[in-house]
């Protein structure tokens, strides 16, 4: 009989879900005499010893569930090794609880930070299996994660509704779409939703050339562009802010405190334009709610997939998308690294061709 841990760990996502469901089910099927052991928020179950044992009934109604029914918890790697012989090395401790329980294999649900400790635990002799989750879609050697197409949703719907409020007052208004160090979900929620303006993390902007972009509001009949939208990546940046040094940054950000990028970003455009300006931020509402039904059937084939992996006892992977296939990537090919929005790329050309303002 095989034992295997499961876990989700840092921010949650819509196919989180769907992808337990989906790995559980092929174990089931395939594997049949099977422990599956959820552990709880994470790496922090591992670490503590904090799992319960599974059963089929677990994995039922969840297909159309938002978040993750084992909970998850943010870990940062740097914190997860203390120096030699010093008490309370995590790594340590998930190696103890592994080993413990006499686990065949640790599958793992997360994003960029997730795999860095997947890898790490590999490494160290743990047989893993990974899948890639987050909104972001910045995980490299997948074409795409799940949990970004739902987001994707949820971002695009909320620029739908801004429009309406935007034409009738004829204002500009700020759309902060999630996305630190990456911007895909600002772009694609930006073309979706017929953004004036996107700015990514990826391509410093410059606030005049935002200000050139902006459509004046006119009066009723002599034209029917009298309100702009911006769709601003939460980790975009001015050109000005991108030339500066880490300490340069925290200078900067401590004189001019804000709540966010999109608010500082207004109070820039208010030197420019006369026009009302409003900002948006969804937050986590991007990350909430039911997983649409593409990100229901990547996680399921994803799922599906990882289980396979398990059952030909074939360790050290991430599962990915690669166009319509579904392949292993090696986890040290995968860990550390995040897949940017490339500033050439077809999506952001289109932008431009379409007259869509990058703010470069
Ligand atoms: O990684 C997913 C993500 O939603 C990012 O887009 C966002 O910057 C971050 O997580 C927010 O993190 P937290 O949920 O810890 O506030």
């Amino acid at each position: 009989m095989k034992k295997i841990g499961i876990l989700t760990s840092g921010g949650d996502c819509q196919g989180l879900n769907p992808a337990l469901r989906g790995l559980a089910k092929a174990l089931y099927e395939r594997l049949g005499d099977v422990e599956l052991y959820g552990f709880a928020d994470g790496y922090r179950g591992l670490i503590e010893n904090d799992c319960k044992l599974m059963h089929h009934d677990d994995f039922s109604h969840i297909l159309t569930q938002g978040g993750t029914i084992l909970g998850t918890s943010r870990q940062p790697f740097k914190l997860m090794r203390t120096a030699e012989n010093e008490p309370g090395d995590k790594v340590e401790a998930m190696k103890r609880t592994y080993r413990e329980m006499g686990l065949d294999a640790l599958a793992i649900l997360g994003g960029n930070g997730t795999h860095k400790t997947a890898n790490l635990l590999w490494e160290e002799g743990l047989n893993i299996v990974t899948l890639p989750k987050t909104i972001d879609n910045d995980l490299w050697g997948t074409d795409v994660t799940f949990g970004f197409h739902s987001a994707l949703n949820v971002a695009t719907n909320v620029i739908d509704c801004i429009r309406t409020t935007a034409t009738s007052h004829g204002r500009i208004f700020i759309v902060e779409i999630m996305g630190h160090k990456v911007g895909w979900l600002a772009l694609y929620a930006g073309l979706a939703g017929g953004a004036d303006i996107i700015l990514l993390p990826e391509i410093p902007y410059s606030v005049e050339e935002v200000a050139k972009a902006l459509k004046p509001k006119t009066r009723l009949g002599k034209s029917a562009r009298t309100y702009s939208i911006i769709a601003v990546a939460e980790g975009a940046m001015t050109r000005e802010y991108a030339a500066m040094g880490k300490k340069e940054r925290k200078k900067h950000d401590a004189a001019h405190p804000c709540p966010s990028k999109a608010y500082a970003l207004a109070e820039e455009l208010r030197k420019y334009t006369q026009q009302e300006i409003r900002v948006c931020v969804p937050g986590h509402i991007q990350r909430g709610g039911s997983p649409v039904p593409f990100d229901r059937a990547l996680s399921t084939r994803l799922g599906a997939a990882a289980a396979e992996l398990i059952r030909e006892e074939k360790y050290g992977y991430m599962v990915a998308v690669r166009g319509e296939a579904i392949l292993p990537v090696p986890l040290g090919e995968v860990a550390g690294k995040l897949k940017y929005v490339p500033v050439d790329c077809d999506a952001v050309r289109c932008a431009r061709d379409i007259g869509i303002c990058l703010g470069d």
